[in-house]
């Protein structure tokens, strides 16, 4: 890689990477292409599960599994802040969740499922399985009447699983008597905090084999770069040496990129956390938890709600029997897992373009358009089942997608042989100018242009006066949601100007 001008922080990181292979390794230099948010989308995800792991471990201190419902209200009502570190865990878990489905689906769009990326996007499912395991354990911890009945039910579904799936869980909640639970609260609770752990940590392992596995690939460079997408960053030495967009980033950018796409995920988590307080109401001096504990006469009376990110596989469970309802969602499963080697085997899809991948992406769309389905329409019919009809609609949304995507997209495939891949750009067409050469502009731009230095002035600002505002808040009861509102917006201004340092990083 030619020398490029360092920043001061770029020489410290080179000066740890020479001693540690830190960047070599873990977290090597994106090339400059990369330089655009949609290439982080998974940073964003990384941010919200390191999110989740503080501030369980928070919430850790004060939870109690032998009196969940009552552990949980003292950590609302009790301690300072800790309705606010309630609220942050939830809506944080369904940060994770949306920024998970978002990344999978940027994943599939560009086809970075291909050669030789297969096994990131089955090591990805995996990723998924566990993070929505470890949201239905969290869910079921709090033990209030909602979270419970759907924690049970979910449990009652799962003894239905074939191939002996059903005996593994029932062997996961088999318990012994266990001394010390409260009286009247499930023992199993107590199972589901310990699985809480273990899970996370299986979420941490299995995260460092996927980043493992990316460090050795690069990101999939974009379409009109590569001609052979299966090819990997290392594979390209003259270009990296020679052409501008291949050219690594310095460390600095890189850094600046990770640090930017966590600011703007804790301040975003922040923001939603403090705005919607997660199932609580402060009234007068009071800050209470809306949900009632969990009673068994009760629960006889209410409907089971899952969380909204189970909604669509609950919905197989309303429309047939339960058992036919377990083979459908462990065939949608298995149809994800193996969707990498679908495309190349079934379909044989030769070229990542997405017009050249027709099958694959009536496939895709079907899936996305019957998960959006399936999940309203399982939520606006709780306690009622929906009976064939439900699975029916899924099929039409498949076959529907088939008779629609696939032959649009083989009309279009004549356009892109005709001028080469590139030739079907959509920005070009539209009159936008080629992303990557903004990239390059952005990047080869220096912003100390006099708009840019007030804009910085600016946030400084604001900063100190969001930062003064925080100083003054001091009952940390009533005041804790607007400290949170007043933290989120500091964190967004704190990104805003690590990417202004990230562009002057480059040194050009
Ligand atoms: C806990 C959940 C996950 C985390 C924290 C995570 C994190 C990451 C990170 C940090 C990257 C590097 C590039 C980027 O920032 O986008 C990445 C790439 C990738 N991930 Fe994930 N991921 C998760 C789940 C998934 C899932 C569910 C899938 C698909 C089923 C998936 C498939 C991939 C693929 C194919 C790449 C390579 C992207 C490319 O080459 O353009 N990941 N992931």
């Amino acid at each position: 890689m030619e020398q490029e001008e360092r920043t001061w922080l770029d020489k410290v990181l080179q000066w740890l990477d020479d001693r540690t292979g830190l960047y070599g390794h873990t977290l090597r230099q994106a090339p400059r292409y990369a330089y655009r948010l949609d290439f982080w989308l998974g940073s964003f995800v990384l941010a919200s599960f390191l999110f989740e792991v503080f501030t369980g471990m928070l919430i850790a201190l004060y939870y109690v599994p032998a009196d969940p419902y009552a552990s949980t209200s003292y950590l609302i009502s009790n301690v300072p802040l800790g309705a606010l570190l309630f609220s942050l865990h939830s809506w944080g878990a369904y940060a994770m969740i949306f920024l998970l489905i978002v990344h999978m689906t940027r994943n599939f769009l560009v086809g970075a499922y291909r050669k030789p990326r297969e096994i990131m996007w089955v090591v990805g499912t995996l990723l998924a399985g566990l993070t929505l395991t470890e949201a239905y354990l969290g869910y079921s911890l709090p033990y209030n009447l909602i979270s419970w009945t759907a924690t049970t039910t979910g449990l009652n579904l799962f003894t239905y699983m074939p191939f002996g799936l059903s005996n593994l869980i029932a062997a996961m909640t088999l318990l012994p008597q266990l001394p010390g639970i409260a009286s009247g609260v499930d023992p199993l609770v107590d199972r589901f905090f310990i699985f809480h752990w273990i899970v996370g940590a299986l979420i941490a392992m299995v995260l460092g084999l996927h980043l493992y596995i990316f460090e050795k690939h690069g990101i999939t460079p974009p379409l009109s770069k590569a001609k052979d997408r299966s090819e990997l960053i290392d594979d390209y030495p003259e270009k990296l040496r020679n052409d501008p967009n291949w050219k690594l980033q310095p460390l600095t950018r890189t850094f600046g990129i990770i640090v930017v796409t966590f600011l703007m995920t804790f301040g975003a988590i922040f923001l939603i956390s403090s705005a919607f307080p997660f199932q609580i109401a402060i009234d007068g001096a009071t800050v209470k938890y809306i949900m009632p504990e969990y009673n068994p006469a009760l629960a006889a009376q209410t409907p089971p709600i899952p969380d909204w990110y189970f909604l669509f596989i609950y919905f197989f469970y309303k429309s047939v029997s339960p058992s036919n309802a377990s083979m459908i969602f462990l065939a949608w499963g298995a149809v994800t897992v193996l969707f990498p080697f679908i495309d190349q085997y079934v379909f044989r899809h030769k070229s990542p373009h997405p017009v050249m991948r027709p099958a694959s992406m009536a496939l895709g769309t079907g899936f996305i358009i019957s998960f959006i389905v399936n999940s309203v329409w399982a939520y606006v019919t709780p306690g009622r089942d929906i009976g064939p009809i439900g699975v029916e609609v899924d099929g039409a949304a498949f076959l529907a997608s088939f008779l629609v995507v696939f032959p649009t997209l083989r009309l279009l495939q004549g356009r892109v042989q005709e001028g080469g891949e590139d030739s079907f750009n959509l920005g070009k067409r539209l009159g936008f100018a080629n992303s990557l050469q903004q990239t390059q502009e952005i990047s080869l731009s220096r912003p100390v242009s006099l708009t840019v230095d007030l804009s910085i002035l600016f946030t400084l600002g604001l900063i100190a006066y969001t930062s003064a505002k925080m100083l003054t808040l001091t009952n940390l009861f009533l005041d804790q949601f607007q400290l949170g509102l007043l933290a989120g917006i500091n964190m967004f201004l704190l990104s805003y100007l690590v990417l202004i340092y990230t562009l002057k990083g480059d040194g050009k």
